[in-house]
């Protein structure tokens, strides 16, 4: 603790008093202020996301009704109507075929060993991941692409099958008769980003581990820190070799939580693979951040949901698991305490059963209908403003109750996003301290009633911004710079 509210709000007040070329005091007016720093800077964001993985994404591209389709990728993908997603996480199938909700491999067969010719089999599908990918790319401009393996096809492990855990032949500790399998590994995840750049779609980011932590009865394979860091050696070489060094980063290895992952990361350090890395990734099923993992590389919460709760659309009831406020805050405290560069969702779209709030939007396939969460509009109000390469800077202040972020974005756009957890409105204004003086501004608000609708703010000839922030809500101030610097 440094400064107590009171004191900083004074602070801003004489800065801004001196500035104000009409003289008037900054007191004068009644609102909380919020004051933005552009000069103290932050971590550099990646975006919002969601996975498509175990054919949910087929709930899109199979989808009969051309009309809905377009407005399920809309509301996920479409930066003035829907949340404005700017990654995707694929999963990169393991499995013989595509019974119940599996993803099939592009390798089924086991060409005889290690050193043989692999056999890859294309089906233009992907699980119904690629089409999405496609839209989400063609048209609404999406860049960052995470394919993710849960696991190596069977033959390429101990326990011979891609299911129930079992490990890569030939990391430390995981010796098979059919040899070492690691380079096959890589050589097929080259395999599977090259399919998927001839289709049109550039794969930015690749992990090759799904809850290496946890032994599923579905696509799952294990690896501690010291077998990553091994794979990861030599998988980044071979990257390098496929010329995808400046396309493709790597990531690990999205634990079950975020202890755990961190753990692996001191393990990929001590091994020297940590700059090696694009991004570390984790989930928070089993312990959520307490603060920063200690690490150079951005970090991602890469998987996320209510696996319990039944399913809601509630924007705030009783702040239960699945609720959108929820949602903001947990995106709040992930990006502001947390220094979390990426944030993603569990699915995006799923079929109604299990009837839980594992998804953003239900898409009944049997009815061709869908019934969107709020949890959708928490989102929006980060993704749509806080783009790809946005720089988070310091926010403070704001009055009770209220949790403020900042952002610069490459453009020079400015998202300052309020949380309101408090049950009354409140009168805001925003500052900008040490940067270009504001031009315009919009605002948004997502609450009970309103899903990212606009609502009113101002710019006054000193460049200060008043507008209000509603309770229970999530308000995005979106501030367009002017020419003028700032004098505060
Ligand atoms: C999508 O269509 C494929 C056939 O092309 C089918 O196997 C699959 O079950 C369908 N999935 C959904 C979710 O509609
Ligand atoms: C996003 O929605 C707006 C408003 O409906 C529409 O004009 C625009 O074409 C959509 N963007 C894309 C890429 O479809
Ligand atoms: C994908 O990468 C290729 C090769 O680097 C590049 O030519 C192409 O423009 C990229 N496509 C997209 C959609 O970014
Ligand atoms: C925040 O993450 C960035 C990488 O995105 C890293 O360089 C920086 O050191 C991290 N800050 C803290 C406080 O951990
Ligand atoms: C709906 O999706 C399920 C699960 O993928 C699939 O088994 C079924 O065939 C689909 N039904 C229709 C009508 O597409
Ligand atoms: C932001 O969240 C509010 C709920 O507080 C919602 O009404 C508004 O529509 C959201 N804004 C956007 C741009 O999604």
């Amino acid at each position: 603790m440094y400064l107590t509210k009171p004191l900083l709000t004074a602070a801003v007040a004489i800065r801004g008093a001196i500035a104000t070329p009409h003289g008037e005091p900054i007191q004068a007016r009644q609102a909380n202020t919020i004051t933005v720093d552009l000069s103290k800077t932050y971590q550099r964001m990646d975006g919002f996301g969601f996975s498509l993985a175990f054919q949910r994404a087929n709930l899109i591209t199979n989808m009969s009704d051309k009309t809905k389709q377009r407005e399920l990728l809309d509301l996920l993908f479409n930066r003035t109507t829907g949340a404005g997603f700017s990654i995707i996480r694929n999963g990169i199938g393991s499995s013989p075929s595509s019974n119940s909700d599996w993803m099939n491999t592009i390798a089924p067969n086991n060409p005889g060993g290690p050193n043989a010719e692999p056999q890859y089999q294309w089906d233009g599908k992907d699980s119904g991941q690629l089409w999405v990918s496609q839209q989400a790319v063609n048209l609404y401009g999406v860049k960052t692409i995470y394919a993710n393996a849960w696991s190596a096809p069977g033959y390429m492990k101990t326990n011979g099958r891609d299911t129930n855990g079992g490990n890569l032949c030939g990391v430390p500790g995981a010796q098979c008769s059919s040899g070492d399998w690691r380079q096959a590994y890589a050589n097929y995840l080259v395999a599977y980003i090259n399919f998927y750049a001839e289709a049109g779609v550039n794969i930015t980011h690749l992990g090759f581990l799904n809850e290496p932590d946890y032994s599923a009865s579905y696509a799952s394979m294990q690896a501690n820190g010291n077998q990553a860091a091994d794979f990861i050696k030599i998988l980044h070489p071979t990257l390098e070799t496929a010329g995808l060094g400046g396309q493709v980063g790597i990531t690990c290895c999205d634990s079950m939580g975020w202890n755990n992952q961190a753990g692996m990361v001191s393990q990929i350090r001590s091994a020297g693979a940590e700059n090696m890395l694009k991004a570390v990734t984790s989930h928070t099923y089993q312990g959520g951040a307490g603060g920063p993992m200690s690490t150079r590389a951005p970090v991602w919460m890469s998987e996320q949901c209510d696996l319990n709760g039944a399913w809601t659309t509630a924007w705030y009831a009783y702040g239960g698991a699945g609720e959108g406020l929820t949602w903001a805050n947990n995106i709040y405290s992930a990006v502001v305490n947390a220094n979390v560069s990426g944030y993603l969702y569990w699915e995006g779209v799923q079929w109604p059963n299990p009837n839980t709030n594992e998804k953003i939007i239900r898409v009944d396939n049997t009815t061709n209908t869908y019934e969107v969460s709020r949890r959708l509009w928490a989102f929006a109000n980060w993704s749509r403003y806080v783009r790809p390469g946005a720089v988070r800077v310091d926010a403070r202040g704001g009055g009770n109750g209220l949790r403020t972020a900042a952002f610069e974005n490459e453009d020079g756009t400015i998202a300052v996003i309020a949380i309101s957890s408090g049950g009354s409105a409140a009168d805001v204004s925003v500052t900008i301290s040490r940067g270009a003086k504001p031009a315009a501004v919009q605002a948004f608000v997502s609450d009970a009633t309103r899903n990212c609708e606009s609502t009113p703010a101002t710019v006054a000839d000193d460049g200060i911004i008043s507008g209000s922030v509603a309770a229970r809500s999530i308000t995005t101030f979106f501030i367009l710079p002017g020419s003028e610097s700032t004098t505060r």
